[in-house]
């Protein structure tokens, strides 16, 4: 048997008709249709009023943080367990980061985001600065970690009030649906700008890709000028601005199109499987992560926990390897990576526990009964 990865993709839809006709049109660059009618299914399905296709994730937080009006030498809150791509964002608009803790859903905690803008910082003249650098805070990223919406809508008012502009890292939750007692909106839409990323191990994929999603138009115009380099005259080339080269091209966005046709195959597939892990762990030293009461969950990837101490991480993985599951540890703390170990972070505590104590489960929408119980006789055996 092949080895069972944590996150295949699965293309079997449109791909190969799209791609054909991709080439038969001689048309691959940004500007052809099949990026406008990825952005527009992409629009339909989070209800979005605005989305610009972009290249990639990494590169659609790089662009958001600059719409959102991050200048150099800002700070720029953000959690530090994520995937490393936002707080490189925030790196490559010269901007620093603060480092803050997560609860116990791998999001940021939001409590302690609260806490720290009233007790560690002060309002002046329409902004938001740190007492203890005295540089102005312009942003938080906010990443749905695992697909699991992040508490947020206290902290947002909170933003409102303190002209903190909220980005919204949504690339591993296209599909969840952040609930509020009135209303439920896509992941990426409840602050300022979401940016969703389309590589090969999310709920849908380009090959790579990734999308800028807002109700704001300005940014959406914005977005749109500086992907493509801030033509301002399309004749005479000329740029009144310092733009990107990150605009999605149209292979890409072929491969998209015939993915987005099939979300909801792929999401109900994903909720089998979560159903199916959470009813088949029933270990006395391992459960699995739950869903936050608050999100509509698109069960991206599924989180083994374990809390007996005998139990070591390493351990595990090495078990699975030798078996051909290929399983992770959720990402080292970004605190503590070489780079940023010189920035601030605040009051970090929970993150280094369930650094110790989570292991990434293989999560595919490709994956069978067989794969899985292969997987829960591995675990039976510790
Ligand atoms: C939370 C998060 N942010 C950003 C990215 C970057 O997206 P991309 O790989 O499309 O650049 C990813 C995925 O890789 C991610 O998981």
């Amino acid at each position: 048997m092949s080895k069972i990865q944590l996150n295949n993709p699965v293309l079997n839809g449109n791909e190969k008709k799209y791609l054909l006709q991709c080439i038969k049109s001689n048309w691959l660059s940004g500007s052809g249709s099949f990026v406008k009618k990825f952005e527009e299914k992409i629009t339909k399905f989070t209800k979005a009023k605005y989305s610009t296709a972009i290249i990639n994730g990494t590169s659609a937080l790089q662009l958001a943080i600059r719409l959102v009006g991050c200048k150099p030498n800002d700070e720029i809150i953000v959690p530090t367990i994520t995937f490393i791509a936002p707080i490189n964002a925030v790196i490559y608009n010269f901007c620093h980061p603060i480092f803050m803790d997560s609860d116990n859903y791998f999001n940021i905690d939001e409590n302690k985001c609260i806490d720290f803008i009233l007790k560690e910082t002060f309002y002046k003249n329409g902004n938001t600065y740190n007492k203890k650098t005295r540089k102005k805070i312009s942003a938080i990223i906010v990443v749905h970690v695992w697909g699991n919406a992040a508490n947020m809508v206290n902290l947002i008012k909170l933003c409102k009030q303190r002209n903190i502009k909220v980005i919204e890292d949504a690339s591993e939750s296209l599909g969840t649906f952040y609930k509020d007692r009135h209303k439920k909106q896509h992941t990426g839409l409840v602050g300022d700008i979401g940016c969703i990323s389309f590589n090969t191990n999310k709920v849908i994929t380009c090959g790579s890709g990734g999308m800028i999603i807002t109700n704001n138009k300005n940014y959406y115009l914005q977005s749109r000028y500086l992907s493509t380099q801030a033509k301002n005259n399309e004749i005479y080339y000329i740029h009144n601005s310092t733009g990107y080269n990150f605009r999605l091209n149209n292979l890409n966005a072929a491969v998209g199109l015939a993915q987005i046709e099939k979300i909801n195959f792929f999401l109900k597939k994903k909720k089998k499987l979560f159903n199916y892990y959470r009813k088949v762990i029933n270990h006395n030293n391992f459960y699995l992560m739950d869903t936050p009461q608050y999100s509509l969950n698109n069960n991206w990837m599924n989180i083994l926990k374990f809390s007996n101490k005998k139990i070591l991480l390493n351990d595990l993985i090495n078990l699975f390897q030798k078996n051909n599951v290929q399983v992770r540890p959720i990402w080292f703390l970004n605190h503590k990576q070489k780079m940023f170990r010189n920035y601030q972070n605040y009051n970090i505590s929970n993150a280094q526990k369930l650094l110790k104590n989570s292991l990434c489960l293989p999560s595919g929408a490709d994956l069978n009964d067989f794969h899985i119980n292969k997987i829960i006789r591995l675990l039976n055996k510790i």
